[in-house]
């Protein structure tokens, strides 16, 4: 996938459903002499964020999220309507659909220079909590490589086997956690 088509699908996200997606922050000052220190001298922060003070706002980490009608993430959901500007769907069948009873996590990421500190886990663990207390879906799905499928599980993850999904060339293991009242293992 190109840069433009990841920053429109980032816009139709956190438009249409930023209340599934989440952002870890912290702060500091460009004098600030800690790897922080160092991502807020390698930037060029906009005005807004400027007005009063040095100190400078930074993402570490991100969630990106959608809801679908399907039990896995699938390209549909993956996918999204190119009209979404001009013609509002409750729910299409590309992209996200406020009927769906799947929270589809598409992205999570951490900045590179901050990983391996827990910063993931405690962001997949609070979003999770989040989305259970929202009581707006039946479960949360996601891909993920081989090599990540232990550490999902150990957030409470299952991995309910390769999937079907196209998304950059294939090869993702679906993982699933199911709430109370959600699929049984035989749907999948
Ligand atoms: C996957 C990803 C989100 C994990 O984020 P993270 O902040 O590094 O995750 P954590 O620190 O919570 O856990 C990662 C590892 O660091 C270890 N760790 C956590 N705190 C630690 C600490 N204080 N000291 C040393 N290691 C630590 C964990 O045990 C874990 O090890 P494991 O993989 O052997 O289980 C991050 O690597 C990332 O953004 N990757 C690129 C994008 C990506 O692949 N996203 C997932 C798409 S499915």
């Amino acid at each position: 996938m190109d840069p433009l088509t990841d920053t429109a699908q980032i816009a139709y996200r956190l438009t249409l459903c930023g209340e599934l997606c989440s952002g870890i922050f912290s702060s500091a000052y460009p004098t600030t002499s800690s790897p922080l220190g160092d991502l807020v001298r390698s930037r060029v922060f906009p005005s807004v964020d400027s007005s009063d003070s040095d100190r400078k706002r930074v993402l570490l980490g991100h969630i990106i999220a959608t809801k679908h009608s399907a039990l896995t993430v699938t390209d549909d959901s993956m996918a999204f309507p190119s009209d979404w500007r001009t013609k509002y769907q409750l729910a299409p069948s590309t992209g996200h659909s406020e009927d769906g009873e799947t929270v589809c996590l598409h992205s999570l990421c951490v900045h590179p220079d901050f990983q391996k500190h827990g910063l993931g886990k405690v962001l997949l663990l609070s979003w999770v909590q989040r989305i259970k207390d929202l009581g707006s879906g039946k479960r949360i799905a996601l891909l993920c490589r081989q090599r990540l499928v232990t550490w999902y599980e150990s957030a409470g993850f299952k991995c309910v086997g390769p999937s079907k999904c196209t998304y950059g060339g294939g090869g993702w293991m679906d993982m699933v956690m199911e709430f109370d009242g959600g699929a049984d293992d035989d749907n999948f």
